[in-house]
C-alpha cells in the first residue's frame, strides 16, 4: 500500500495560467479560466471537479500542450511546457481515439512509434496492458468490431502502454456503464499503488472523485478559479470497502455543498441544465 506524503516532488507546476478565448474586449471574447496556479505532485492522483464550462478540459489540454495559455507557465519537472511532450504526457479521452481502419495492436503500435517506444517492448506493453483492462482476446479486432464501453477500455490500456510518468485523462469512464467504471476505477488505483504514475483526472461523478484522487481541485463556474483543494487520504490501491466507509460519503456531500453554487451559478450564465452526478 502507498500513501501519498505532501512532501513528494513536484511533476506539474501550474503557475497562474488564465485562457481567454477569442479576443479581448470582443463580444464573443470567452474567459475560461483566471489566474491558476497549482502544484501536482509526483504519484498523485489529482481529480479536477467543477460545472460543465469552467475550463477543465481547457486546463487539461494546456497542460498537456496541446496549446499554449494566454497568459502564465506551466512547468513538466524542469521543463516548460510550450507543446506536446509525448515522451512525458500520455492523454486518455472520452471518446477513444482508435483510428478505425487499424486493429487494436496496430493502434498501439502506432502510438509506440510516435513516442519512439523501442520496437522490442511494443508486444509485452501490449498484452499487459489489454490484460489489465480484460481485453487481450480483442487484440486483433477493428475498433468498430468493439462496444463503446469494450473501445474505452482499450483507449485507457494504451495510455497505460505508454509508459509516460504523466497521464491527462479527460473524462475518461464518462460513456461507460456503472459497473465498467467501478472495475476500471479499482484497476487505476492499483496502477497507481504500483507505478507511481500521476494522474490528471477530470470527472463529474462525485463519488469517482472520492474513490480514485488523493486530491480535488474544486474550480468555480466560468471564469475557472480554484475554489478549495479536499484532499482524499486514504491509501492506493482502494477496495470498493472504502466506499462504505461514513468518510466517503461525507466526503461526497462537502463536494456537493461545494459545488452546488458554483453549478447554480453556471446554470444562470449559460442557460443550461448541469449538475454534478450524484452516482
Ligand atoms: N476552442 C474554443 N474556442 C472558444 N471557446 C472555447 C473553446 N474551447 C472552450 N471554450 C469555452 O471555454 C469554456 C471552458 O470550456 P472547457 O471545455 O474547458 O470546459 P469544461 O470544464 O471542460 O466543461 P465540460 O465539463 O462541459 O467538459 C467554455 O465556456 C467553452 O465554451
Ligand atoms: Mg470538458
Amino acid at each position: 500500500m502507498t500513501t501519498l506524503s505532501n512532501d513528494k516532488p513536484t511533476a506539474i507546476s501550474i503557475r497562474n495560467v488564465s485562457q481567454r478565448y477569442g479576443e479581448a474586449g470582443s463580444s464573443g471574447a470567452v474567459v475560461a479560466l483566471q489566474d491558476i496556479s497549482l502544484d501536482i505532485r509526483q504519484g498523485e492522483f489529482l481529480c479536477l471537479l467543477g460545472p460543465s464550462g469552467c475550463g477543465k478540459s481547457t486546463l487539461l489540454n494546456i497542460v498537456g500542450g496541446l496549446f499554449s495559455a494566454t497568459e502564465g507557465q506551466v512547468k513538466v519537472g524542469d521543463k516548460i511546457v510550450k507543446g506536446p511532450l509525448p515522451a512525458d504526457i500520455s492523454f486518455v479521452f472520452q471518446e477513444s481515439t482508435l483510428y478505425p481502419w487499424y486493429t487494436i495492436r496496430e493502434n498501439f503500435d502506432v502510438a509506440f512509434k510516435f513516442q519512439r517506444v523501442p520496437r522490442n517492448e511494443w508486444k509485452e506493453r501490449t498484452a499487459s496492458a489489454l490484460q489489465a483492462v480484460g481485453m487481450s482476446s480483442f487484440i486483433d479486432h477493428f475498433p468498430n468490431q468493439l462496444s463503446v464501453g469494450m473501445r474505452q477500455r482499450v483507449n485507457l490500456a494504451r495510455g497505460i502502454a505508454l509508459k509516460t510518468d504523466i497521464i491527462l485523462m479527460d473524462e475518461p469512464f464518462a460513456a461507460l456503464d456503472e459497473q465498467t467504471r467501478m472495475v476500471l476505477g479499482e484497476d487505476l488505483s492499483e496502477l497507481l499503488a504500483a507505478t507511481k504514475k500521476t494522474i490528471v483526472f477530470v470527472t463529474h461523478s462525485l463519488a469517482e472523485a472520492v474513490f480514485l484522487s488523493d486530491r480535488i481541485v474544486v474550480m468555480t463556474a466560468r471564469p475557472g478559479r480554484i475554489k478549495t483543494i479536499v484532499e482524499v487520504n486514504e491509501p492506493h490501491p482502494r477496495s470498493p470497502d472504502f466506499m462504505l466507509q461514513p468518510r466517503f460519503s461525507e466526503l461526497r456531500n462537502e463536494l456537493y455543498a461545494l459545488l452546488r453554487d458554483e453549478i447554480r451559478q453556471a446554470i444562470a450564465t449559460t442557460g443550461g441544465s448541469v449538475r454534478p452526478s450524484g452516482d
